[in-house]
């Protein structure tokens, strides 16, 4: 068993999640996931990012303080990744004990090492705001082509690059103010000094990608300089330790304890765990004897290589500490081949997918689209649409419900106790060792296209057998039960070939299938007189309208973003609601929320109902058409879009709420008299509220 330690990049406390994030949390997952089901010791861990200029001023801009406002953006971070299956073991901050602690610590033993030195550096300030202006919080006209509005490092009109001081009327983006040159003293860490342990670390093998090496070349060749690692108060970040006291306070730059993170949040899960069954031990994965022993992986972004590749290590080989066995960097996700665009829609915040599609589509689609390489991947979302429908509906599920009612009905879901098609199980079950290697070197599309090709084989072989047409025959039920158990038999392997993208798809056709592992390893043991469940459906095809939906619902939330400074702000409010309304459920006071008088409570009529019969509805997929006695002299006749969570059966006869008096409403399939209360998201989960049978059909809800 190897003991792993994984990350992903820290994101930005100062702004949403969106699908070009979700590739690298998305990728890192499944990782995690399919290293774990080949029985390893998996760690990932992660934090939100906290410091810096960018964060100091957004809490600025929205009245609250740094530290309210990295909370907020934490908690919609953990949220959105929740969402998106993605199981962190542990996600802290940087603005944290141990961060402080761990930073302090390596830039001491720097310091004590001789690798920190200081010099003077002159720098815009902004003269209202008392700051210094990194390049981004700088425009003015280009000195090469006359542009006006160009930021402080590059021309966009004409691509020169220069110096803020060489700007031509230059203004702070900050307050509009003239700035002035003002010199202060920057704390620098000397990277030239690392330069062949850097070169040696980088070439050694698996270290790094290919292309990762060959670009780490051409900044070996432009030649290593001083990192400048301090940044003047104020700002929101930790204090530099023993600088001399008569001068202004300094604080780490936001990229030097923003790796730190990495450690500081493994060191918080070793808390956290420490005297439980799983206890972890920080020396063992971070000190630098026991570099060997353990294995520490960092997934990141294409733009974020040269501070992993180059700062990190060397920051970590000056300060007696481990270095990552290796760093994965993955490109930038398009939209439709191009770049995430807000105003095509195409920008789109994490949370906002997930109102509309199950998160599961898009851990599919990048799965089969990632690969070992730095390359950018392309979410076309037509393409998203036909593959996800066709590879996991048609092929996969469909596996399962084509075989499995027969199974059910005729055998009480016994499977045969000896496999009848063995040639074909075993080479399905020997195609896991070929996957297990390709999810090991993230070479993730293979995977996925060697699952599709087990499916294929498993659908060829269930469209020659024909078990549907066998079934109608004397004397051939042996045979229907053998075909039908082949089939359930390759459907588990591919659960267990899926597992690490599918999440919860795999946990409910765990239940179906009447399993409890999905590890690799499972799979040598075949399902031979075995008893499965009713089949329930796993997954619903992608509809059009949904993503549609989905684009003109980020172009609007664009319209009223200006950049994602709204956003936090609504985020904050919406945080701050939630808060409220889980306070006020505890203290049993009135929910913060907007408010209706109770007259107007008053005009809703609820009644327990008596769910006579239910049943399917021809050509609409996503409704149940229920039979109510709601206590009148005729039954009423109700829609609900609940088909993706119930069969019939499990509703009838059960005792439900119905809303009485809201007008009736005319659809394709008739008029439907009343609604039926649920709870939960229609998209991903709903569940229908029922009452005890005491209750009296007919009475008022009260
Ligand atoms: N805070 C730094 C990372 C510090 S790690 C010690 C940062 N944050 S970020 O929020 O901008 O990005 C987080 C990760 O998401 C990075 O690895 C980045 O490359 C990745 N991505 C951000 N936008 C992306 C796309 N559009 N496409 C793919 N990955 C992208 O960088
Ligand atoms: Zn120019």
């Amino acid at each position: 068993m190897r003991e792993i330690l994984v990350t992903s990049a820290l994101p930005y406390a100062n702004g949403y999640i969106h699908l070009g994030h979700l590739v690298e949390y998305i990728q890192t997952d499944i990782w995690a996931r399919a290293m774990r089901a080949q029985g390893h010791q998996v760690t990932y861990v992660c934090a939100d990012d906290a410091h810096g200029t960018a964060i100091m001023l957004k809490a600025e801009e929205n009245g609250i303080t740094p530290e309210e406002q990295i909370a907020t953006v934490k908690a919609s971070h953990e949220a959105d990744f929740a969402k998106f299956l993605i199981e962190f073991d542990n996600y802290h901050t940087t603005h944290s004990e141990e961060n402080k602690h761990f930073s302090e610590l390596i830039y001491r033993r720097l310091n004590n090492a001789g690798h920190i030195s200081t010099h003077d550096v002159e720098q815009l300030f902004d003269p209202e705001k008392k700051l210094f202006l990194a390049d981004r919080f700088v425009k003015g006209t280009c000195p090469e082509c006359h542009s006006p509005d160009q930021y402080g490092d590059n021309c966009e009109v004409c691509g020169t690059t220069y110096d803020a001081t060489d700007l031509i009327d230059p203004r702070s983006t900050l307050s509009d103010a003239a700035p002035t040159l003002k010199t202060s003293k920057h704390y620098f860490f000397d990277l030239p000094e690392f330069e062949q342990f850097l070169k040696d670390w980088t070439r050694s093998e698996n270290r790094l990608q290919p292309s990762v090496v060959n670009k780490l070349q051409e900044w070996f060749d432009a030649g290593l300089v001083s990192w400048d690692i301090s940044r003047d108060a104020p700002y929101f970040g930790f204090q530099i330790p023993d600088t001399p006291s008569d001068e202004p306070d300094k604080y780490f730059y936001v990229w030097l304890d923003a790796p730190v993170g990495y450690m500081a949040s493994f060191k918080n899960l070793c808390e956290q765990r420490k005297g439980t069954a799983n206890e972890l031990d920080f020396d063992r994965y971070w000190a630098e004897e026991n570099e060997h022993k353990t294995e520490v992986y960092h997934f990141i972004g294409k733009d974020i290589v040269y501070f992993h590749a180059l700062f990190w290590p060397a920051m970590l080989a000056g300060s007696e500490f481990r270095t990552p066995t290796g760093i994965f960097a993955h490109g930038f996700l398009m939209v439709n081949g191009e770049k995430m665009s807000k105003s095509r829609g195409t920008f789109i915040k994490a949370e906002t997918y997930a109102e509309y599609l199950h998160p599961e589509y898009l851990r599919y689609y990048f799965a089969s689209k990632l690969s070992d390489k730095v390359e950018d991947i392309n979410l076309d979302l037509a393409d998203f649409m036909q593959k996800v429908n066709s590879d996991l509906v048609g092929k996969v599920v469909n596996i399962a419900s084509r075989s499995a009612g027969f199974l059910v009905k005729k055998y009480d879901g016994m499977l045969t106790e000896v496999c009848a098609e063995p040639l074909l199980l075993d080479d399905i079950t020997k195609t896991g060792d070929e996957i297990a290697a390709a999810y090991e070197n993230r070479e993730f599309s293979r995977a996925m296209r060697l699952i599709m090709q087990c499916a294929d084989k498993a659908n060829e072989y269930i469209d020659t057998k024909k078990p549907w047409a066998l079934a109608k025959l004397e004397g051939t039920e042996q045979e229907v039960q053998e075909v039908c158990s082949v089939a359930i038999n390759i459907f588990r392997q591919l659960m267990v070939y899926l597992a690490p993208v599918l999440p919860e798809l795999t946990e409910n056709a765990k239940a179906f299938l009447n399993i409890d592992d999905l590890s690799f390893a499972s799979r040598n043991q075949w399902l031979l007189g075995h008893k499965i469940n009713k089949f329930k459906p796993l997954m619903q095809r992608i509809d059009e309208k949904d993503v549609s939906a989905m684009i003109e619902a980020s172009k609007a939330s664009l319209g009223e973003a200006q950049e994602s400074t709204q956003d936090t702000k609504a985020a904050a409010q919406k945080v701050q609601k939630e808060k409220d309304s889980k306070k006020a459920a505890a203290n049993d006071s009135p929910k913060q929320t907007d408010y209706i008088g109770i007259e107007d409570f008053a005009k809703v009529e609820m009644k327990v109902a008596k769910v006579l019969s239910c049943d399917y509805v021809e050509g609409a997929d996503k409704l149940l058409q229920l039979t109510l006695d709601v206590g009148e002299d005729k039954p009423r006749n109700v829609f609900s879009g609940i088909r993706k969570f119930y069969e019939p059966e499990q509703l009838t006869d059960k005792k439900v709420i119905c809303v009485t008096n809201l007008a009736p409403r005319t659809m394709k399939f008739g008029v439907s008299e009343g609604m039926v209360l649920s709870a939960g998201d229609p998209k991903t989960s709903l569940v229908v509220i029922t009452l005890p049978d005491e209750a009296v059909v007919g009475d008022l809800l009260a």
